[in-house]
């Protein structure tokens, strides 16, 4: 059921101001979906797919793409965008577990998902034998300018204590490239590069409030406002928005049905 994979109400993306705002996560997105190498006729999931943008590269390079998404905000923008390609509102549990798809995509989302052992489990059950699960997720080190801003005006703020923790997680690399294997698939080429850029048009401000409104909410309403001000003020213009990105292809191995490699 939609409500079951609805985001907490405390969370929703913007999906009619996300691409013009926020779609720097697609700059590498084309480099990606050439990594995917999309076939015609191939059946491919984009998982986390937003706003709808690389589903439908997917599908023109005429690959069956459908697109799944926890967040309403952002399918229904990709319904509106893409009306030739299929959405629906899920999250990596409705991943359909039929071993029918010849690859799951996933740009810019895993860091947003839960445990990568469950979700790669999900990917393993969707794809064939022989399946490709192609994604590119920021990883420990990225994001470390605009995590230092806002604790400065946190302390600006006068407020004790440090920022809480957001919903996304910057895992380690290894805890990504491990979680593959013990769900059995196989990591075909994998690597970490370095992706830096200024927050174009977009304020430090702007930048916490779209993708960590969860730290604001234990403050009060003057509390919150002070936070804004203070990182209008500590931020210089353009800031920079520095992304460590973990990127891999991996497939479920041909031999075996079993999830683990082991026991083929
Ligand atoms: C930074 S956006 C990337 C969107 C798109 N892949 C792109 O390249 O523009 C992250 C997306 O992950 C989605 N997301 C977060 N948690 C999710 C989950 N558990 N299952 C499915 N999608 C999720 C969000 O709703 C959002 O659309």
């Amino acid at each position: 059921m939609a409500t079951e994979h609805r985001a907490p109400a405390t969370f929703d993306w913007q999906g009619r101001t996300y691409d013009a705002e926020y779609g720097h996560v697609l700059d590498s997105g084309e480099s990606l979906v050439d990594l995917l190498a999309p076939r015609p006729g191939e059946r491919i999931i984009d998982l986390g797919c937003g706003t709808g943008t690389l589903t439908a590269q997917i599908a023109g390079r005429g690959a069956t793409a459908r697109g799944l998404d926890i967040s309403e905000s952002m399918i229904s923008q990709a319904r509106r965008q893409y009306p030739g390609v299929r959405f629906d509102l899920g999250d990596a549990g409705t991943l359909p577990a039929d071993a029918t798809h010849d690859a799951v995509f996933c740009n810019s989302a895993l860091h947003w998902m839960g445990a990568p052992a469950e979700v790669f489990g999900a990917v393993f059950a969707a794809v064939t034998p022989g399946g490709r699960f192609v994604a590119e997720v920021p990883v420990v080190g990225s994001l470390s300018d605009l995590r230092e801003l806002l604790l400065r005006a946190w302390t600006a703020a006068g407020i004790l204590g440090s920022p809480p923790p957001t919903r996304w997680h910057l895992r380690d690399p290894q805890v990504y490239l491990g979680s593959l294997v013990d769900a059995g698939l196989t990591v075909a080429a994998a690597k970490v590069w370095q992706r830096d850029r200024r927050l174009n048009g977009v304020s430090p401000r702007g930048w916490w409030s779209q993708y960590g409104p969860e730290v604001f909410q234990g403050l009060s309403e003057s509390q919150r406002a002070d936070v804004n001000a203070a990182l209008d003020d500590l931020a210089p213009p353009e800031f920079p928005c520095h992304s460590t990105l973990l990127r891999f292809l991996a497939h479920r191995s041909r031999a075996t049905a079993s999830r683990h490699p082991s026991d083929a």
